[in-house]
């Protein structure tokens, strides 16, 4: 099967920058995530979505992966990746799975709780 291809795109909206991780299967784009202040000290995965019929194939850790190496490259100096997570979220079990701890801090804005994960 052929495999899906990584386009990461920057965006800036009023001089803050987001990055924009894409999987391309032909003209379909089969999943995504984003990265918020990725040259700020608290990087912050924000959560994105695998289609229906691709899911369970891994494609949510390849874009996992690909975070976690844009920040190593292109922010030397982040000792951590964040993320922030809601209590109902069932993915905050995969997060603790892969080394993301709670950090205690809570988001003022929607209630999710912080999780951050050492970056080496
Ligand atoms: C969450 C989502 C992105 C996962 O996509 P996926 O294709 O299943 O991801 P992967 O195949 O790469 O699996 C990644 C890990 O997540 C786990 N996982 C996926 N969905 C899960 C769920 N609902 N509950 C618990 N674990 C889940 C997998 O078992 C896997 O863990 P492992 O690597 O330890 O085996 C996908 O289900 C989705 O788009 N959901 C709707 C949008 C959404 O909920 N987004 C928020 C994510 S926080």
């Amino acid at each position: 099967m052929t495999k899906p291809v990584l386009s990461i795109v920057s965006v800036v909206i009023d001089d803050v920058e987001s990055i924009y991780f894409y999987l391309v299967l032909g003209n379909e784009v089969i999943a995504s995530c984003r990265l918020a202040f990725p040259r700020e000290p608290m990087p912050t995965m924000i959560a994105g979505f695998v289609t229906e019929y691709h899911r369970g194939k891994g494609y949510w850790r390849q874009l996992f992966d690909a975070r976690v190496n844009w920040v190593k490259q292109n922010n030397p100096k982040a000792k951590y990746i964040h993320l922030y997570v809601d209590d109902n979220n069932p993915m905050a079990a995969v997060y603790e799975r892969i080394g993301f701890e709670y950090t205690g801090e809570i988001v003022k804005e929607n209630g999710c709780k912080w999780m951050r994960r050492k970056l080496n």
